[in-house]
């Protein structure tokens, strides 16, 4: 496994951003978009960076959350790119978290039929997920990631000092998809994090922890580019997650917290099934509580959550496919499981 070529791991990088861009060939004028959060940190110096290297650079900020991800927010967009005068061979630059990084991806996968755009992802989830993959995208009011694309960036620049500054929640919110990575693929992974879990904001830690997991999802990717197969792996403890998160309005959790509680439920099916041994279960947990993660919801109710899953995306004709395992680092995906097993998990899992 290796890190895609499009994709720059490292501590520090960012100030490579100018000499990044011209190996991969993206010239033109920089369309720079941030969060507020993000932009009032690292985007005059991102500017400056680019501007220092001879480059013109148009700037603008956006709202800050979720609510961001709306197609009201690319047409505001569309029509800021207008008039600074973006042109085709132009570039445009994500510089934020995974709802910049899906919607800038999304405005210029659409803007006059797809100008050339880059991502400097600043919070763990976007290094370790939403950066790899090329799936970009926004919400409708009736649902998450219902309008979007395949578009890949020329550059995903990952600099792990960035997230210094990220919140201790949204960095737990991340660790649960690195957690995620090593539970479905990657048993060694899995042991190194169990080893050198100590710190979850150590530098170096979270360097090793974003290289593999690119390296995993990168692979998986290749594998199955347009998510019609195995690229499910990913989608363990995601059938919980999202209906805890659609029952509880999006607010009450982070995407990593209802993914941790999700991971608790798949895990606990899969020992029920026979597929695990209790300890295998219980060395998931574990890792996930040391990151600072719940294993349990509350705020809604557990009827509701089973009738949320009914209508997932990715459910087929009503029934959940579940991702299970039977090891650490040893997933399987596509699996259907008695409703009464579900029913007493999710259940259980409620606080
Ligand atoms: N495209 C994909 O394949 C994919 C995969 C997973 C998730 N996603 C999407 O990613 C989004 C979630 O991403 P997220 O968790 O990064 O949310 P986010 O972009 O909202 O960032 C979380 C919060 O952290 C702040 N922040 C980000 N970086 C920071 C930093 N370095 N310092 C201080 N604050 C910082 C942001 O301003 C925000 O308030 C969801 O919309 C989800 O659908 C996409
Ligand atoms: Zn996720």
């Amino acid at each position: 496994m290796s890190v895609p070529d499009y994709v720059a791991i490292g501590r520090g990088i960012v100030a490579d951003l100018p000499d990044l861009l011209d190996r991969r060939d993206a010239s033109g004028n920089v369309f720079l978009i941030a969060d507020r959060n993000v932009g009032g940190l690292y985007g005059a110096a991102t500017r400056q960076s680019l501007e220092a290297a001879g480059r013109q650079v148009s700037y603008q900020e956006i709202a800050p959350g979720e609510t961001a991800k709306a197609l009201t927010q690319t047409s505001t967009l569309y029509d800021w790119l207008l008039a600074e005068g973006a042109e085709r061979g132009d570039l445009i630059i994500a510089l934020g978290g995974g709802v910049v990084g899906d919607l800038v991806g999304f405005v210029a996968a659409t803007y006059m039929r797809g100008v050339k755009w880059a991502q400097i992802a600043t919070s763990l989830l976007a290094q370790v997920d939403s950066s790899i993959g090329g799936k970009v995208g926004v919400d409708l009011p009736g649902g998450k990631n219902l309008v979007g694309a395949f578009y890949a960036p020329v550059l995903s620049l990952l600099d792990a000092d960035l997230l210094l500054s990220l919140p201790p929640r949204q960095l737990a919110c991340g660790w649960a998809e690195v957690i995620k990575h090593g539970v479905i693929l990657d048993c060694q992974f899995f042991e190194l994090l169990e080893a050198r879990f100590d710190d979850p904001a150590e530098p170096d830690l979270l360097l090793a922890a974003v290289r593999r997991c690119v390296e995993i999802k990168a692979a998986v990717v290749a594998d199955d580019p347009l998510d019609r197969g195995f690229r499910a792996v990913l989608n363990y403890g995601h059938t919980i997650a999202h209906a805890i998160e659609a029952c509880t309005g999006y607010q009450r959790y982070t995407h990593g917290e209802t993914v941790a509680i999700g991971m608790s439920g798949a895990a606990a099916i899969s020992r029920r099934l026979g597929l695990i041994e209790p300890a295998v279960e219980r060395r998931q947990n574990d890792l996930l509580a040391r990151a600072g993660l719940p294993s349990r919801y509350t705020g809604a109710a557990p009827e509701d959550i089973l009738e949320a899953m009914t209508r997932d995306k990715k459910a087929f004709r009503g029934r959940p496919r579940w991702v299970l395992i039977e090891g650490l680092g040893e997933a399987t995906v596509g699996s259907e499981v008695d409703l009464e097993i579900v029913r007493s998990v999710v259940s259980d899992l409620h606080e």
